[in-house]
């Protein structure tokens, strides 16, 4: 955990920039969740970052307790709010945090398709040699090695990339996909990544606080969309100022869907082990 000073100077640091960036906000550091009083949202990325060679999963045990005991207290001082969980393993942890919070499930979601797709995005474009602004990536499943990237349901300006690219090319990009936090965490050697996770927290972010609303994949609670029940899990959906507002049921193939159930299952695995160790 920060103590306090580390987190009153990064706070300072991001302030000191605030004439450049043109913006009149506050921000502060605390490690007092009292600070955090009366928050519109509150995002938990408490909790242990990945090691090179760790699954998400390695991180089960103590990422549980962290991030039940935050949402708890959290949400003590911010009843209203809605809660977004970055913690890895991601689609338990959302899990847990609903839980642990009492929210209404569509208060509570977790942060993962956006990055994932964020991902396959970057490397279509890369791929195509294009701007990654024509780009448009949809992945589901959990936020793990058995996500769910969906070519069919992946464009460039309103073109397939199945109609695009080979499907050897599209293999390896969704490969390169599933491991895109891996990869990562293998360069850095400490800690995973940072940018790309913060900028798909802050879309979901600007999309509720904005009402704007957006449709972009979260980590939902399901009961009964896709077949599932009583789970956590990456869906496309429209994010407003109440939370999840509207889950979309895409239609699948029956393998997409196969590899979604199978997803699906992984996570309830180590969600029950998660909730077994509590
Ligand atoms: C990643 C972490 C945020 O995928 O799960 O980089």
């Amino acid at each position: 955990m920060f103590c306090q000073g580390v987190l009153k100077g990064i706070a300072l640091d991001l302030m000191q920039s605030s004439g450049i960036e043109r913006h009149n906000r506050k921000i502060s550091g605390t490690v007092d969740y009292a600070d955090t009083y009366g928050s519109d949202i509150v995002v938990i990325t408490a909790g242990l970052p990945r090691k090179p060679g760790m699954s998400r999963d390695d991180l089960l045990r103590t990422n549980s307790a962290i991030v039940t005991q935050a949402a708890k207290q959290a949400i003590a001082h911010s009843p209203e709010a809605l809660l977004i969980v970055v913690t890895n393993p991601l689609d338990p942890m959302t899990y847990l945090a609903w839980q642990a919070s009492g929210l209404p499930p569509e208060r509570v979601m977790g942060m993962a398709g956006i990055l994932d797709s964020a991902r396959f995005q970057t490397f279509i474009a890369m791929e195509l040699g294009i701007s990654p602004a024509d780009v448009r990536a949809m992945v589901l499943g959990s936020h793990g090695d058995l996500m769910v990237p969906l070519p069919r349901y992946s464009t460039v300006n309103g073109i397939p990339i199945t109609k695009l690219l080979p499907s050897e090319a599209i293999e390896r990009l969704t490969e390169r996909t599933r491991n895109g936090g891996a990869e990562i965490v293998e360069l850095l050697k400490t800690g995973g990544a940072y940018y790309a996770p913060a900028s798909s927290t802050y879309l979901m972010v600007e999309s509720i606080l904005l009402n704007q609303p957006r449709l972009l994949p979260v980590a939902a609670y399901l009961q009964g969309q896709y077949g599932l029940h009583d789970l956590y899990i990456g869906v496309p959906v429209k994010l407003g100022c109440g939370g999840v507002e509207q889950i979309f049921e895409l239609e699948l193939t029956l393998a997409e869907h196969a590899e979604l159930q199978k997803s699906a299952n992984a996570v309830r695995e180590s969600l029950d082990r998660a909730l077994a160790l509590q």
